[in-house]
């Protein structure tokens, strides 16, 4: 049944649930459209909470029967949830319920997939297994039996016994309902050892549908070196005898980390040099380790309620980031985080979805699951780092785990671990979990008799249901170099508090170059007025790579601003001071890659649009096109050499060496492509023997428009391929010239293997749609009318999904009066949609408020 009028829930409100659960006894007996449920669960009442009612959460649930302490009872069921009558003291509630996971496309609770048993319950999907108060600070141990006829059974905790048809497993640890997880099929394991720093062994498993066995390999090592990781940085050992991780083909999200028991996208566990390109490995290394980081940052400490989500995600998020720069480069981690949200937070933030880090208000939940909450969540975790220290902060965690171990806590909490631990009063920092919108930073300077300052002025521009914005606290970390490129002054963290302030330094010889905001250290837009020569000077001479590659990044959006609202040409001094940077064979391939990339062409979007210009994506794309050509003509010598020079002869290794050389080897295939028309890239293509080199290839022949043949040998490889022909959906529609990106979309959908509730291909299709910035805001509105259609058709089977990719349309209002017009009328024609869901209602209703 759907919602009549969907709820809104608010932080303001909290209240304790009523009871205490004891502990939780489940019996799960399998079918595919009748499973099912019985629950045992001891309740005894709350002493800390106000009086209510006995309110179980439950939905599609069909109640068989329910008992309190023996006695069968009456509840009274409404589409929420069933409210009944109870004693005053602890009592044995017992209920059975029916469902029907053969029938569940939402895929949220329990589900089938390729014909396995799966559930994914965050966050609130337990209640769509049986009646249970699915909150996350209600906590219990379970107990879980799973009868039917599939080889493998797994529940979370460790397995205590099992026998022919059954399996059972306990749960020492309390937890909230969300990290419930069960999972049975006929599944092989890959398996693996681990002995924790106390020298206990933990059994770790790898589990996927016969015939991904060899795709595993690489995850086993990624979680070995995850465990080890936050067991020597985080003092963290892993706690029950088992671990194990499921890979299911479909999949709302990446993965998903159940204690003792995560669950993954496919996507995002298996890896083959063959099947998968060096990114993939090592994205898949990242969500292993997020997840297993879960296991202290999200289980043992939990949040109170789903207000709190950044404090379990974004300090996952900036935990597997510090993990990943360990294991990889630094340096090249912060510039692709920052590029990674300046795509996708800074665009929530400054649009119609802005929220807090910490939301206040919603109707789901699941449309909370954002970038904002998780990566800008992770940026307000680097800044207090950043303000009081590296041992400061390990301090804090220690206290943190110390204090905290068990409860389901808040960002309160959180902070006044820090308070408590390093004494700084931390009320006005506070705001980077309260207001939402992205603070500009604008400088000046001033130099005199040795003396230079800077003088900084920060705002926030207003964001839905916040007008006034006050001052946060920002560190800003600078550095200092002379004329001639020495360091004069190393990095220093300059602490902003107020909403103009000014910081000088002394005793200098000659007026500086500042080197402002040295690795991001505050997610903010910097608006700076500086002149071209000294961000090449920059370019050239600053230390910090992070803003080595800012300053280059800066002139590349100067450059097109320039190319798009003057008619200007190229800029050939950027070109050339770029080009030192590629020829430096000392600095890594990886960096020298990114700095070869120009900024994405919503990224001019939406400078064009915050600098009042109304951005015209044809005209974006046309530069950027002239742009890149230019680039390729000046370096036409340098190409064949450069590309020489990246050639990896060793045996495929996806680590950081080797896949920064191909990236470099890559950037440059693709301005090679724009001189031979894609003679290289056949080349290349046919000579791949790993995926990374033949995706690459592919990319730029069909940029070239010269893919027919390519494509269709691609498909005869690996037509039985899901997730590499995930790839080939997503390559023709992203990388196609813009006229072609909506019926390209359009044809693929026709294909029989458009599997279009499998929510990887789905997204291959449509999430590349949308990337593709020109084709999506095709003038006559086809792109956006082929999206809308298809959100309508997915928010009938999974809302969840549609919910998210409503997210593409929140630039709408930047562009001009022709395509606001379209794409506010496809929003409009999905608000219409009868029976429309709760999710992506509030999604649609949001954008257009
Ligand atoms: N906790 C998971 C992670 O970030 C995300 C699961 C979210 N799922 C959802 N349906 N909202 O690791
Ligand atoms: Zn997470």
């Amino acid at each position: 049944m759907k919602d009549a009028s969907p709820q809104t829930t608010y932080l303001s409100d909290y209240t304790p649930f009523g009871w205490q659960v004891a502990d939780v006894h489940l019996t799960v007996k399998l079918a595919p459209k009748a499973t099912r449920v019985v629950s045992r669960i001891h309740f005894q009442p709350n002493p800390n909470a106000p009086a209510q009612d006995f309110f179980l959460h439950g939905e599609e649930l069909k109640l068989i029967r329910a008992a309190i302490d023996g006695t069968e009872v009456n509840p009274e069921l409404t589409p929420q949830g069933l409210r009944c009558d109870v004693p005053s003291g602890p009592f044995l509630w017992e209920t059975e319920v029916e469902i029907a996971p053969a029938e569940n496309t939402a895929l949220e609770g329990l589900y089938m997939s390729n014909g396995m048993y799966c559930t994914q319950c965050e966050a609130e999907g337990f209640r769509k297994i049986t009646y249970y108060p699915d909150r996350p600070d209600v906590m219990a141990t379970f107990t879980v039996r799973i009868e039917g006829d599939t080889p493998v059974k797994l529940s979370n905790g460790n397995p205590t016994d099992s026998g022919e048809g059954w399996a059972e497993w306990h749960d020492p640890w309390p937890k909230p309902a969300y990290l419930f997880a069960l999972v049975a099929g006929d599944l092989v394991n890959h398996p693996g050892a681990f002995t924790t720093m106390s020298g206990k062994e933990v059994e770790l498993n790898i589990w996927v549908r016969p015939g991904d066995e060899g795709k595993c390999a690489f995850g086993m090592e990624a979680l070995k070196a995850s465990m080890t990781w936050d067991e020597e940085v985080y003092g963290r050992e892993y706690d029950l005898d088992i671990f194990n991780i499921v890979a299911v083909d479909d999949f709302n999200m990446g993965a998903m980390e159940n204690k003792g028991l995560n669950i993954f996208n496919s996507s995002c566990v298996l890896a083959s040099p063959e099947t998968s390109t060096d990114a993939n490995f090592e994205r898949i290394e990242a969500i292993i380790a997020h997840e297993y980081f879960h296991n202290w940052t999200g289980n043992r400490i939990t949040c109170r309620d789903w207000f709190q989500l950044c404090l379990k995600e974004g300090l996952t998020v900036y935990r597997d980031s510090q993990f990943t720069s360990d294991m990889r480069s630094a340096e090249v981690k912060r510039i692709s985080d920052v590029i990674d949200l300046r795509a996708r937070q800074f665009p929530e933030d400054q649009g119609p979805l802005s929220h807090p880090v910490r939301p206040e208000s919603f109707q789901e939940i699941n449309n909370f699951y954002t970038a904002t909450v998780y990566e800008k969540g992770a940026e307000v975790i680097g800044m207090l780092k950043r303000l009081v220290g590296d041992e400061a902060y390990g301090k804090a965690l220690d206290l943190y785990f110390e204090r905290h171990d068990g409860d389901a806590a808040t960002i309160e909490d959180w902070l006044r671990v820090f308070e408590d631990s390093t004494g700084r009063d931390l009320s006005q920092f506070k705001r980077w979990y309260s207001q939402s919108g992205t603070p500009h930073l604008s400088i000046s300077e001033d130099y005199a008799d040795g003396t230079f300052t800077l003088t900084f002025k920060q705002e926030t521009p207003p964001t839905p249901g916040q007008s006034d914005k006050a001052p946060q606290v920002l560190p800003i970390a600078v550095g200092l170099l002379n004329p001639n490129g020495d360091e004069v002054v190393p990095t220093t963290v300059l602490e902003m508090t107020d909403a103009e302030q000014s910081f000088s330094f002394e005793g200098l010889s000659a007026k500086p170059v500042a080197s402002i905001l040295r690795g991001f250290s505050a997610p903010v837009v910097l608006d700076r007025e500086t002149l071209a020569e000294e961000k090449r000077f920059l370019l050239a001479h600053d230390t910090d790579a992070f803003n080595r590659w800012e300053a280059s990044r800066d002139l590349a959006r100067g450059c097109l601003f320039d190319m798009v609202t003057e008619g200007a040409g190229p800029d050939m001094a950027w070109i050339d001071a770029l080009e030192q940077v590629i020829r430096d064979g000392d600095l890594d391939p990886a960096f020298r890659a990114l700095m070869l990339a120009l900024p994405t062409q919503s990224e001019l979007a939406q400078m064009l649009h915050a600098k009042g210009v109304t951005p015209d994506p044809d005209a974006i794309h046309a530069a950027a096109e002239t742009l890149r050509n230019a680039m390729a003509e000046r370096w036409s010598s340098l190409l064949p050499e450069l590309m020489a020079a990246t050639r990896v002869t060793e045996g495929y290794s996806p680590d950081a060496k080797q896949s920064g050389k191909r990236a470099l080897g890559n950037a440059v295939l693709s301005l090679q492509t724009r001189l031979d028309g894609g003679k290289a890239a056949q080349a290349q293509f046919d000579a791949a023997d790993n995926m990374t080199m033949q995706l690459s290839a592919l990319s730029c022949l069909i940029s070239a428009g010269a893919e027919d043949a390519a494509l269709a040998a691609f498909e005869r490889q690996w037509k039985d391929d899901r997730l590499v022909m995930d790839k080939w959906f997503a390559l023709q529609v992203a990388a196609t010239k813009p006229e072609s990106a909506a019926p390209r979309a359009e044809a693929l959908t026709k294909r029989p293997d458009f599997d279009w509730k499998n929510p990887n291909r789905f997204r291959a299709v449509m999430g590349s749609l949308a990337m593709n910035h020109a084709g999506f805001h095709a003038k006559d509105g086809s792109g956006y009318r082929l999206l809308a259609e298809w959100l309508i058709k997915l928010d009938g089977k999974n809302p969840q999904t549609a919910a998210r990719m409503c997210s593409v349309f929140q630039t709408w209002t930047r562009y001009d009066a022709g395509r606001q017009a379209l794409m506010k009328a496809e929003l409009e024609r999905i608000a219409a949609k009868p029976d429309l869901s709760r999710d992506v209602s509030e999604m649609v209703g949001r954008l257009l408020s």
